[in-house]
C-alpha cells in the first residue's frame, strides 16, 4: 500500500446518481484494500434538520439564505471529517453533496488543500430516467408528509439548483461522467492522481453482483411456436412462474425489469408476489426482437411462404434485419440502453433481476460474457431454467440454473 491519499468530491443535478457512484466507489476501493468513506451532506442535513422542512423545495432556493447558510454549515462540517479521515487512516474521501456553485468548489480547494482533489461531475439527461428515479426518491420517508406533491416539490428543487449550477471548468483535475452510460465524456487533471487508473476502471465498468436472467415462462404463442407477438402464460407458464417466484422467495429482489409485453410482466408479477417489497419497471427497450412481416408466425410458415427471408436469416442471423423489423445487430442498442437504465435504477442493491425473451436475453448475456457476434443468436435460452450472472472486477460467473 502506498502512502497516498485522495479526496474525490461529486458534482451535479439532485438525481443524477451521485450517491450510486460514490457507494459503487467505496465499495470498489475497499475492495482493493483501499480504505475509503463517504461524506454525505444530504445525510447531515437529515440528522440535524427536521424533514418536513428539508424535503420542500424552498428549503433550496437560492434565495433562502438562511437555509443556505444551514447547508454551508453542513458542507463544512464534512470537509473537516473529511480531513481528519485522511489525516488519520483513511485513504479515499468521497464528499457526496450537488456543490453546484463555483464559489463552494472553492472553498472545497481552500480548505482541502493537504491532499489531491479529483471532482467528479455526474451527468444524465435522460428524461425517462430522471423521471423513474423521482419515483424511487420520492418513496423516501422525508418525502410522506408531501404526499401527491412530493414529486412536483423535487422537480423544483431541481429547477433551483439548475439556476446556480456551474459545470467544473476551473478545477485542477475533473472527471465529467455520463452516470447512465458509465462513460467519461471529459478528463482533466494537473496534478498527479492517485489511484487514477484503478478509479478509471471503477468508472466505466457495469459491475454486476447478482443478476438473475430470466426468460418468460411458456405463453400460448409458444406452444404453437409463433414468434413475437404479446400472448398470454399459459396454466404451465403460470406454474412456471410461480416455482420461480417459490425459488427466489428468500432472496431478496427490489426491482424486476421486464419488458413491456404482457409474458415478461406476469412472470414478474409471480416472482414479486413472493417478496416483501418489490417494484416491476417495465422497459420498452427489453421487448423482443421484432420479426417485422413475421411477428405472429411459425418458423415453418415463413419457410414456406417467405422462403427467401427463412434462407437469408438463416445465412446470417447476427445481421439479418427482418423487414420491417430488427436484426440482433440493430437491438444491441436498446439492450445496451435497457440494462444501463436496469443497473442506474436497481442503485446498490445486491440482486437485480431481468425478466425478458429469447433474442433479449442472448443480447444480454452478450453484454457480459464474450461470444462472436455469429454464436450470439444460438446461445441457449430455456425456459425451465435461468442465468445467474456475477460480473465484477473480481468474479465472472455464468450459471445456467434450474429453479424448479
Ligand atoms: O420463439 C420465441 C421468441 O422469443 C420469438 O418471439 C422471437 O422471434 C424468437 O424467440 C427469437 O429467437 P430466434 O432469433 O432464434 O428466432
Amino acid at each position: 500500500m502506498t502512502g497516498e491519499k485522495l479526496y474525490i468530491v461529486l458534482m451535479g443535478l439532485p438525481g443524477r446518481g451521485k450517491s450510486t457512484l460514490a457507494g459503487r466507489l467505496r465499495d470498489a476501493f475497499r475492495k482493493d484494500g483501499i480504505p475509503s468513506r463517504i461524506f454525505n451532506n444530504g445525510e447531515l442535513r437529515r440528522i440535524y434538520l427536521p424533514l418536513q422542512e428539508t424535503a420542500c423545495s424552498e428549503f433550496y432556493s437560492p434565495e433562502n439564505f438562511a437555509a443556505m447558510a444551514l447547508r454551508e454549515k453542513f458542507a463544512r462540517i464534512n470537509m473537516d471529517r473529511a480531513r481528519a479521515y485522511l489525516r488519520n487512516s483513511g485513504s479515499v474521501a468521497i464528499l457526496d453533496a450537488n456543490n453546484a456553485r463555483r464559489k463552494r468548489r472553492a472553498t472545497i480547494e481552500r480548505q482541502l488543500n493537504d491532499h489531491p482533489i479529483l471532482f467528479i461531475e455526474c451527468i444524465n439527461d435522460d428524461e425517462d430516467i430522471l423521471n423513474l428515479s423521482i419515483q424511487e426518491k420520492i418513496k423516501l420517508p422525508e418525502f410522506a408528509h408531501l404526499k401527491d406533491k412530493a414529486a412536483k416539490e423535487f422537480l423544483k428543487r431541481i429547477e433551483y439548483y439548475k439556476m446556480i449550477y456551474v459545470p467544473l471548468k476551473v478545477e485542477r483535475n475533473y472527471l465529467r461522467v455520463d452516470s447512465l452510460q458509465n462513460m467519461i465524456i471529459e478528463e482533466k487533471h494537473s496534478d498527479v492522481i492517485p489511484f487514477y487508473e484503478r478509479l478509471r476502471d471503477y468508472l466505466v465498468t457495469d459491475e454486476v453482483k447478482n443478476l438473475f436472467l430470466i426468460r418468460h415462462t411458456e405463453t400460448e404463442d409458444n406452444i404453437e411456436n409463433r414468434i413475437g407477438g404479446d400472448s398470454k402464460l399459459t396454466e404451465k407458464g403460470r406454474k412456471q412462474a410461480i416455482a420461480l417466484g417459490t425459488f427466489f422467495k428468500n432472496k431478496k429482489i427490489s426491482y424486476i425489469f421486464t419488458s413491456a409485453k404482457i409474458r415478461t410482466i406476469d412472470t414478474a408479477k409471480a416472482i414479486s408476489a413472493m417478496q416483501d417489497a418489490c417494484r416491476i419497471i417495465s422497459l420498452k427497450e427489453f421487448d423482443e426482437i421484432n420479426a417485422g412481416i413475421c411477428e405472429r408466425m411459425t418458423y415453418e410458415e415463413i419457410e414456406r411462404k417467405l422462403s427467401q427471408v427463412f434462407k437469408k436469416r438463416g445465412a446470417d442471423k447476427y445481421h439479418y434485419v427482418y423487414p420491417e423489423g430488427e436484426s440482433y445487430e440493430t437491438m444491441k442498442q436498446r439492450i445496451t440502453q435497457g440494462i444501463k437504465k436496469s443497473f442506474f435504477l436497481n442503485q446498490q442493491a445486491e440482486n437485480i433481476m431481468i425478466v425478458g425473451h429469447q433474442a433479449v436475453n442472448r443480447m444480454i448475456l452478450s453484454h457480459f460474457l464474450y461470444r462472436r457476434e455469429d454464436d450470439v443468436p444460438y446461445i441457449y435460452v430455456p425456459q425451465d431454467r435461468f442465468y445467474h450472472i456475477v460480473s465484477t472486477h473480481y468474479k465472472k460467473l455464468f450459471e445456467l440454473k434450474r429453479y424448479n
